[in-house]
């Protein structure tokens, strides 16, 4: 996967994002809910899209000194249009101090990075007692997608995720504690194959399905994929599983 491809789709994606966002904000508040009422004095949110998370953050503790960083400059000024201002850094290369903040918060970009080199840049802005909350996507996503274009051709069409273990790995490397994995695969559905495929562009996420894209291939083979597809349609529509996994921890104090 090529960062700057991921970091292009982002940027072009950052005025159609919030509309298509559902799932996004569904995890969002997935992972607010595992959050004990420790009171953060500084947080930071990486990988902040447009900003979603921020005010709700900002209303479970008004007391925080909040800031946000994205790679993507397009992201960065729309989360800007709130009261926190953005910066634009990659979450594997940190512009900040050691021990900056009291929690790490990070929803549904870890999937986009190198596990190691992420969980080691939130391990050392993260302040003894700091608390860590990652949501990523795991193995399994687009499964459904992934089997309707299996063996049309040579290429991979879904984008192979790293396990969820990965992530409680690199905090166990990085010296965190307390970690835990929690696991839950949530399924949206669609009326037409094309429609799931659009909702993916219009959040960025379209490196997803690899760089041989659906609007690359041959007329029989997209064909042949739309069968698949609805071969597996539900009452609601046709189904796209995401696993997605939480992944807490704690800096010790010691
Ligand atoms: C699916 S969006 C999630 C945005 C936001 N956290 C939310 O909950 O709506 C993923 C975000 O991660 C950002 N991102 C991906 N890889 C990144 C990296 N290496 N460094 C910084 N930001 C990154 C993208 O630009 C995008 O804004």
């Amino acid at each position: 996967m090529s960062k700057q491809a991921v970091r292009r789709s982002f940027d072009r994606a950052a005025t159609s994002y919030d509309a298509a966002a559902t799932l996004q904000r569904q995890v969002c508040h997935l992972l607010l809910g595992t959050l004990d009422a420790t009171a953060p004095a500084r947080i930071l949110d990486a990988g902040c899209g447009t900003g979603h998370a921020l005010g709700l953050l900002a209303r479970r503790w008004p007391q925080a000194r909040i800031a946000a960083a994205d790679f993507a400059p397009a992201m960065v000024a729309a989360a800007g249009g709130g009261r926190i201002p953005g910066i634009c850094a990659d979450i594997e290369s940190l512009p900040f101090a050691d021990a900056s903040f009291d929690l790490y918060w990070s929803n549904l970009s870890f999937q986009w990075c190198d596990a190691g080199r992420g969980i080691g840049e939130a391990a050392r802005v993260l302040a003894p007692g700091g608390l860590l909350a990652v949501s990523s996507l795991a193995p399994g996503t687009l499964a459904e997608l992934d089997s309707a274009f299996a063996g049309t051709d040579r290429h991979r069409h879904v984008l192979a995720l790293p396990p969820a273990d990965d992530l409680a790995a690199a905090c166990v490397d990085f010296g965190l504690t307390a970690v835990r994995l929690i696991h839950q695969t949530l399924r949206i559905h669609h009326r037409e194959l094309r429609s799931l495929l659009r909702e993916l562009k219009a959040l960025g996420a379209n490196q997803l399905l690899g760089p041989r894209r659906p609007g690359l291939m041959g007329r029989q083979t997209w064909q042949t994929v739309e069968q698949r597809y609805e071969a597996m349609r539900e009452t609601a529509g046709l189904p796209a599983t995401f696993e997605v996994v939480l992944c807490l921890a704690t800096k010790p104090t010691s």
